[in-house]
């Protein structure tokens, strides 16, 4: 069997944890393999809406084993209220969850450490979700991190106030107030928890279910224009997040892989700092956010709102191979009169371009629009994608056409039963 890859084409929040449930019963396995509490993946069904930030969103279907990969960063206190999040509704995730022992860890000084390095910054701000993304994969990087494994060794206490003094010390370079005392006794005992789950080797257990004919999706986090190497750097988070991170991640061959789900929302959003180019700072930009909710699930911030950047997707497509497209909340542009996709970019000098060159990045770009007539509002779910408005499958076309891959699924609502394939 193969591992298929579900990941965000756009600057994330693009609806990628209700469609990992939506699949999840086609799957034995659903793995996250980048990314950490800097995620929040946003699931409904059953009148229960709930948001997931580090466990796969296949926790939810039964039967399904749950990975968390050697590629992702771990903070065990947000991991511990998740599974009470989890247990309050009845389930039992110390059965169907699996934890790399392979997996850093986020230490209490790693998230104390994101806010100063984002003071320091000042305007320059990366608008980061303050959760210690980028000092934890720092630490991978600069091979000095804490992983899961290491929390059943003798030696992890000193190992862990090792690392801690160090940041403490940078932390008062950088002139940061703070008080430890609480927040490190809440880390201590939610390793203590942490043991209580299976710690594994995950990439023999994916191997191995590879090799016993299980399929496996892996669940991407953020989105390939936040990529690390290909986002708008420096406005990006600290992992790769894209296809071929599913591999690193999760210590799978490329030739293991299967079909490549990319998502994209029919708009643009974006939370935190960096270029935008269809940025709508209009009324029509406030009432996408309104009539879409476009606030954080992970920090309640509003997102910026913007039209859908065709070249932008293009690019996403292009480097991630993607096979088959989703298309996210294709309703909320049905309280639009007419809808406007970006096709190309004017630059400063005139030049009309599709290409997001390295040089783009400090220009003024203006996007070029191709205007769409709207549909109406959905009263019923379509049954096939063949049912849609027609306005809404003419648009779909052009997107189609444009990018060059298929649009599969088309989603109408938050609601796993509204999804249209
Ligand atoms: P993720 O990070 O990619 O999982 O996405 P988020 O959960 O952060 O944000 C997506 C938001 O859109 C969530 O609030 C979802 O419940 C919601 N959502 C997903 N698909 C649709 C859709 O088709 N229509 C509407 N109206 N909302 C959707
Ligand atoms: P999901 O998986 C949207 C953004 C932050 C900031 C930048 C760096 O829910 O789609 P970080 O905390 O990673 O150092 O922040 O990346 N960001 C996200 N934006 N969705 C996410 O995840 C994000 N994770 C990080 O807002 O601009
Ligand atoms: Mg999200």
């Amino acid at each position: 069997m193969e591992v298929d890859i579900l990941l965000g084409l756009q600057w994330g929040d693009e609806g990628k944890g209700k469609i990992v449930d939506f699949l999840a019963p086609k799957y034995n396995v659903v793995a996250r393999f980048q990314g950490g509490p800097n995620a929040g993946h946003t699931l409904e069904f059953e009148g229960i809406k709930h948001v997931l930030h580090q466990i796969p969103s296949g926790i939810f279907r039964k039967g399904i084993a749950n990975v968390i990969g050697n590629g992702v960063v771990l903070d065990p206190v947000i991991f511990r209220q998740e599974i009470k999040e989890l247990e309050k509704l009845k389930l039992n995730p110390k059965e169907n969850l699996f934890i790399s022992k392979k997996a850093q860890l986020i230490l209490p000084t790693h998230r104390l450490l994101d806010a100063a390095n984002e003071k320091a910054k000042g305007e320059r701000k990366i608008g980061s979700t303050l959760k210690g993304i980028g000092p934890t994969y720092q630490d991978k990087v600069g091979r000095r991190g804490i992983r899961v494994g290491d929390i059943l060794s003798s030696g992890f206490v000193g190992r862990y106030e090792e690392l801690r003094d160090m940041h403490c010390e940078l932390l008062d370079y950088l002139k940061f107030k703070y008080d430890l005392i609480k927040d490190e006794k809440l880390f201590h005992s939610a390793i203590k928890y942490l043991k209580e789950f299976r710690l594994i080797d995950s990439e023999y257990f994916i191997n191995n279910k590879l090799q016993d004919n299980n399929s496996i999706l892996a669940e991407g986090a953020q989105g390939s224009l936040l990529d690390i190497d290909f986002g708008s750097y420096p406005f990006v988070t600290s992992s790769n997040t894209m296809a071929a991170a599913a591999c690193t991640g999760l210590g799978i061959p490329p030739s293991s892989v299967g079909e490549v789900y990319g998502i994209f929302k029919a708009y643009c959003t974006r939370v935190g700092s960096g270029p935008f180019p269809t940025e709508l700072h209009s009324e029509l930009g406030e009432k996408l956010r309104e009539v879409g909710h476009e606030f954080g699930a992970t920090t309640g911030r509003p997102r910026r709102t913007g039209w859908l950047d065709l070249p932008a997707l293009k690019y996403s497509v292009m480097i991630n191979g993607v096979t088959q497209l989703f298309m996210m909340k294709a309703d909320i542009l049905g309280y639009f009169d007419e809808i406007k996709v970006c096709t190309e970019y004017r630059l400063a000098n005139g030049e009309i371009t599709e290409r997001l060159s390295y040089e783009m990045q400090s220009q003024d770009v203006q996007p070029v629009y191709k205007t769409f007539e709207s549909w109406s509002v959905f009263d019923s779910i379509p049954s096939t994608l063949d049912e849609l408005p027609y306005q809404l499958k003419k648009y779909i076309r052009f997107i189609e056409e444009s990018v060059g891959v298929p649009i599969t699924l088309v989603s109408i609502g938050p609601d796993r039963t509204e999804t249209v394939s």
